[in-house]
């Protein structure tokens, strides 16, 4: 199936989009931003490559009106975007900053007046440093101080919003930033884990509460699924599999859609959680309006006992790869959409929030020919096609990324974007899989 078939394939009304982050393109130098853990997280030896940080970024805090073009002009219908804590609330907990308002005001409508849906992230990660100095999600405060910035955002912007999520990829936030240590704060603590895991799910069902009293009508959650394969099929390596499914998967989606967080999973955390946790449980539960899914590839689950908390490694295997090493395994994204209509929220509307890949793309004579990414993009929507046609609930796709952009811990050298950024000039160049999308969703 071609990228065209697969996208003719899907019914009227299916929602195609891009979506981006705050702290990966803006720039958080310009407009009065202030500073965010990661900031901070750049700025120490070895966490970064090459030292780099979103100080610049793609300058979109300058660039967004022609970055919304190249959204609009491909024929997408909806910008899924985050808005910075530090940038509106830049010093203090109550001390907005206007241009960061001005900015959003004039981003949103700028979507609205391109006829793209605003699809609206509140926490992409950039947590505001006076936060994260204070204990950032170990403490409970923080997600008060969400609940807080969620009442300014729904003030300021609500009404505009086609949808919203508090927080994206919670996994990121509690496990990958507190156990692994790859993302700021770079904590590598069972016991901040335990504490950030559940203050990162009661930030979220705080921030609902929020939206639901400014009337949203339109209030999701963006989970990161991630596919565990035992390593082979030896007990240990199925049992670890299923931990790791545990923490990374069924953490979410159980206490988000059934109130109670997975056994296996609070035995790992015993006696570290945070004192009366399960009063929170009917909170963080709290009736959605949609799910979303952030999908990228597999991990083989391998036992390892010199690993003392969790006793098993992440390994690729012999899949073909992406830029970032990740093995390309559409199967995944099939399992995670049927598991969730099965199993937790039957008929909920699911949007694939995002898909998509790091390639070495290689600038020839002014043109990106990344046939790659088409490939890996098209596999991907032929699962979305296939479910839609089961019947699954599924209302949307949109392609991590639209710009190249800063790539986490990763900094500058993956490129995601369907649009190629010069960072030096910060020229666009829109690659082939960009013109494969306009010629599919606005053909002549
Ligand atoms: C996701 C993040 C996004 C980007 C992609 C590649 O986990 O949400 O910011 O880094 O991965």
């Amino acid at each position: 199936m071609t990228l065209a078939a697969a996208i003719r394939s899907l019914p009227d009304g299916f929602t195609f989009g891009t979506a981006t982050s705050s702290y990966q393109i803006e720039g958080n130098s310009f407009g009065g931003c202030g500073q965010s853990h990661w900031d901070d997280f750049c700025r120490q030896d070895g966490r970064v490559a090459n030292g780099e940080n979103g100080a610049v970024a793609c300058a979109h805090h300058h660039h967004w009106a022609s970055d919304l073009n190249l959204v609009a002009d491909a024929g997408f219908d909806a910008y899924r975007f985050s808005f910075s804590w530090p940038r509106l609330l830049p010093e203090t907990h109550q001390g907005i900053n206007p241009d960061g308002i001005d900015f959003y005001d004039r981003l949103i409508d700028g979507m609205l007046a391109r006829n793209l849906r605003p699809f609206a992230t509140l926490h992409h990660w950039d947590l505001p440093s006076r936060l994260a100095n204070n204990g950032g999600w170990q403490k409970r405060d923080t997600a008060n101080y969400f609940a807080d910035y969620t009442d300014l955002v729904m003030r300021h912007f609500g009404d505009r919003l086609a949808a919203v999520v508090p927080i994206n990829e919670p996994w990121c936030v509690a496990w990958l930033s507190h156990y692994w240590g790859h993302h700021a704060p770079g904590l590598t603590s069972l016991a901040a884990t335990a504490k950030a895991m559940h203050h990162v799910q009661l930030a979220h069902g705080l921030s609902v509460a929020v939206m639901r009293e400014h009337g949203h009508k339109q209030v999701g959650a963006v989970l990161n699924k991630e596919f565990p394969q035992p390593i082979d099929d030896s007990p240990s390596a199925v049992a670890k599999a299923e931990l790791f499914d545990g923490i990374y998967n069924r953490w979410f989606e159980d206490s988000i859609f059934k109130g109670r967080y997975p056994e296996d999973v609070l035995a790992l955390f015993d006696g570290q959680m945070p004192g009366n946790f399960e009063a929170d449980m009917e909170l963080i539960a709290a009736p959605l309006d949609w799910v979303g899914v952030n999908y990228y590839t597999r991990s083989l689950i391998k036992p390892d006992a010199r690993e003392p908390h969790i006793g098993f490694e992440c390994v690729r295997g012999d899949l073909p790869k992406t830029d970032m090493g990740w093995e390309i395994y559409p199967e995944g994204l099939a399992y995670f959409l049927k598991r969730l209509a099965a199993d937790y929220c039957p008929n909920l509307p699911i949007y694939v929030t995002e898909n998509g890949m790091a390639n070495k793309d290689m600038m020839v004579d002014g043109a990106v020919n990344d046939v790659e990414r088409i490939e890996f993009l098209t596999a991907h929507l032929e699962v979305v096609v296939g479910l839609v046609a089961e019947g699954l609930p599924i209302q949307g796709y949109f392609v991590w990324s639209l710009l190249d952009n800063f790539e986490w811990s990763y900094g500058y050298d993956k490129r995601f974007g369907i649009v190629h950024v010069d960072y030096e000039t910060q020229k666009r160049t829109p690659k082939a899989s960009w013109h494969a999308f306009q010629q599919s969703l606005k053909p002549e």
